[in-house]
């Protein structure tokens, strides 16, 4: 390890250390999903299963609540609800990474790990440089830099990034997010025999082709994978205009289906659709474990969109993962489903209820809390609006085939909304912690995700329906992550 790694690293513990009262005080801090220890978390980086051990690397700035030269943070867990700190993964020490180690993943061979990541390079006048960079670990928590072994191809500005590695018929495959000269986002592919020499195939999804041709000026956090008898293929665009009900934040999260030919080198898709439709979800990583799940992280939060903002940045902290979710494919749609092992929060028996509402607002004995989950099933709404109130300062609407989500806004505490086309609402399952939510409607059909900060004395959830409604509640209190103690 050089001395700058050393130093950095000392720096980024004293960090950790010299706030961590502060941290800990904000009635903020989450208590099932995945945080920073201190300064802004973004993307999940590096998800692999390995020995038995699910690894989550992601990208940490540990000096303030901004962006800038990122470290790779390390949290390790066998079961998604006991975690282990790990070691600091990756410093911006050396010349080809300093200023940050950026995005990218990890993958098994021979019995190591090895992480590819981007090392971003600015000079005094803001000029990037882009490598793409491995590291290679035994021991799946030091990792050993081999310096860059993918340059910037022709064709491409620096904006080149988050590389994604996988192994297919006893090849490797790396895809990268892009922007080309004419500065259309784009995923540009790379293959390889032995992960350390790579040859560039060609841009594998937009760059001005094919249906993601004029979409964006800049595709984040690609990711192929397989997925039942399709290849799907994730990406962060940025520069869409809102459209409708579509697209309403900064930047996009979402995914194509189609048909990946690793002989042609080719991939051949339909259109783009949204991961998530709530406010707070971008740059998703999966990986496929031992059981054969592919499972997803992602950050649940969007650059550039009111970041600063965050009452948590006066605690020193900023930003957090969405839980894990399982995919799977349902026709050409991608469904979306919190990994079971989450039921290992629940703190006790579930608190049932059988609700037929006329017109009218109410509690529901004993549904309340600032950290539980909630399934609704069988809803059967034959007219008029269903809701659900968190907290005061989130609300869930099922209207004339639209589903809607509110929150109040943590800028100006304006209500701000985002919403689907919803055919038929069945049923939710809904995650909610001190300050966020995640819904998952119908079965995983859609989700929705977001932030929100409600007064950290509110409990209550509230059910109304215009006309009637008839439905199912189950209701558990969710316990701490990390040694699964209670909640307060
Ligand atoms: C996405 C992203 C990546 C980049 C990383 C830097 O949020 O901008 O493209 O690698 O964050 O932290």
């Amino acid at each position: 390890m050089s001395t700058k790694d050393r130093e950095l690293r000392e720096r980024a513990y004293e960090s950790v250390e010299k706030y961590k009262e502060t941290v800990n005080k904000d009635p903020y801090r989450l208590h099932y999903h995945i945080m920073p220890p201190v300064g802004l978390l973004n993307d999940p980086n590096g998800f692999i299963h390995w020995n038995g051990r699910y690894h989550l690397f992601y990208q940490w700035m540990p000096f303030k609540t901004g962006h800038g030269a990122k470290f790779w943070g390390h949290v390790s867990t066998e079961d998604f609800i006991n975690w282990r700190e790990e070691e600091i993964a990756l410093t911006p020490s050396e010349w080809y990474e300093k200023n940050g180690c950026y995005s990218g993943s990890a993958i098994e061979h021979d019995g190591k790990m090895y992480i590819f990541y981007t090392g971003n390079v600015k000079d005094e006048n803001g000029n990037r440089e882009t490598y793409q960079c491995l590291g290679i670990s035994e021991d799946g928590v030091n990792v050993e830099k081999k310096g860059p072994v993918v340059e910037l191809p022709e064709g491409y500005t620096p904006h080149f990034r988050d590389p994604k590695v996988w192994k297919q018929d006893d090849q490797f495959y790396m895809v990268v997010g892009a922007q080309t000269l004419d500065k259309k986002g784009a995923v540009a592919l790379f293959s390889s025999d032995n992960l350390t020499a790579w040859s560039y195939e060609g841009d594998l999804a937009g760059g001005g082709k094919g249906p993601l041709k004029d979409f964006g000026y800049m595709f984040e956090c690609p990711d192929l994978f397989s997925l039942g008898e399709k290849d799907m293929l994730i990406i962060s665009p940025q520069g869409l205009k809102p459209d409708g009900m579509k697209y309403r934040n900064v930047y996009q999260s979402g995914y194509v289906v189609g048909y990946f030919d690793p002989k042609g080198k080719s991939y051949d898709h339909g259109e783009f659709e949204e991961l998530d439709r709530g406010f707070d979800f971008y740059a998703p990583q999966t990986t496929e474990d031992s059981k054969g799940r592919r499972l997803m992280f992602a950050w649940m939060s969007v650059p550039d969109q009111n970041e600063q903002d965050h009452p948590t940045v006066e605690y020193q902290w900023l930003h957090n993962m969405t839980l894990p979710r399982e995919l799977k494919m349902v026709g050409d749609k991608l469904y979306q489903l919190p990994v079971e092992e989450l039921e290992g929060l629940r703190i006790g028996e579930a608190l049932s209820h059988r609700v037929t509402l006329r017109n009218e607002v109410r509690e529901l004995e004993g549904v309340n809390g600032r950290a539980v989950e909630l399934r609704v099933n069988d809803i059967s709404l034959v007219e008029g609006w269903f809701e659900i109130a968190i907290h005061d300062a989130a609300r869930i609407v099922y209207s004339n085939g639209v589903f809607t989500l509110e929150r109040k806004s943590y800028v100006d505490g304006t209500v701000e909304n985002r919403q689907c086309i919803l055919e038929k609402l069945d049923s939710l399952t809904i995650y909610i912690d001190t300050s966020s939510v995640e819904v998952f409607v119908n079965g995983g059909e859609e989700v929705f995700t977001a932030r929100y900060y409600p007064a950290a004395s509110q409990r209550s959830i509230t059910f109304g329906a215009s006309k009637e409604c008839s439905f199912s509640v189950e209701k558990w209190d969710l316990g701490k992550r990390g040694d699964g103690s209670a909640a307060s």
